[in-house]
């Protein structure tokens, strides 16, 4: 896998002398959530990297300034549940952070758990459950990381604290909590949703979690960003389905768009 994310790193080297200091991902329906001063482009097929073939997800990378800073955006994902494995589905995001990123900031779509979560709302991930494999699972290979990377603050706190006073300057509140990644594509049932209460998740979501284990396995600085598109089955009295998930991205599409620029403009 090293070998195909630098063969991937080499390729995009050979297009563009362009070193990003922060990489963001775009989730489900948020492919617009950044204004960016584009300098450059590149489809994941180029770079031999799987493109996705989920509704909402593009599969390239821009690159460009926003708030002063150098930035990658990853529009669109891989995810497991399209047939890759977790090393797969990670390859982009490592090929980031191998492209120059030191901080990445991974946003999702996520159903609410937590009783106090509304529609439109976005959260700031403190922590994660994986139930999808690992994507560390396989020989280890040292030039991206340690066998057994730690995972005591996946999450850096003080990013989540640079969040939550941008937020404030963007007139709401940054709710908090732990997201549980499920492999998907059928959303979760009720009782599995019941489970995740139980278990501590406040947002459910289908990606975010094997990405964050690959980049913490780099060193990379990681926030996590889940806008709720919906109540999580069971809680919301109603089946669920990607349009209304789609739906609610472009409803919020502003609020994460101002967000995201506000933090930028603040890492460090
Ligand atoms: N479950 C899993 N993934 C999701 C959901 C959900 O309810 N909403 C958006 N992505």
């Amino acid at each position: 896998m090293f070998d195909r994310a630098e063969s991937a790193c080499a390729k995009l080297c050979e297009r563009t002398d362009f070193v990003p200091e922060i990489a963001i991902v775009l989730g489900s329906g948020l492919g617009d959530a950044v204004d960016l001063d584009e300098e450059f482009s590149i489809g994941y097929d180029e770079l031999g990297l799987p493109g996705s073939t989920v509704h909402g997800h593009r599969g390239r990378m821009v690159f460009g300034r926003l708030s002063g800073k150098k930035v990658a955006v990853l529009q669109g994902r891989v995810h497991f549940y399209e047939g890759h494995s977790s090393a797969t589905a990670v390859l982009p995001v490592r090929v980031a952070a191998l492209a120059g990123a030191k901080t990445v900031i991974l946003t999702n779509a996520a159903g609410g758990i937590a009783p106090d979560f509304e529609c439109g709302d976005i959260m700031a991930i403190r922590d994660h459950i994986c139930l999808a494999p690992n994507p560390l699972i396989g020989p280890n290979d040292d030039r991206f990381g340690p066998r057994f990377p730690d995972m005591t603050a996946p999450y850096d706190p003080e990013l989540i604290e640079v969040a939550k006073r941008a937020a404030q300057r963007c007139g709401f509140e940054l709710k908090e909590g732990v997201y549980i990644q499920f492999t998907g594509p059928s959303f979760e049932t009720a009782a599995e949703v019941k489970m995740a209460g139980i278990l501590g998740a406040d947002a459910v979501g289908m990606s975010t979690a094997i990405e964050t284990i690959a980049l913490r396995h780099m060193g990379v600085r990681v926030m996590g960003l889940s806008f709720i598109s919906n109540k999580a089955c069971g809680l919301a009295g109603k089946p669920l389905s990607h349009e209304d998930v789609n739906r609610e991205s472009e409803r919020v599409v502003r609020k994460m768009r101002a967000l995201l620029a506000e933090i930028v403009g603040d890492i460090q």
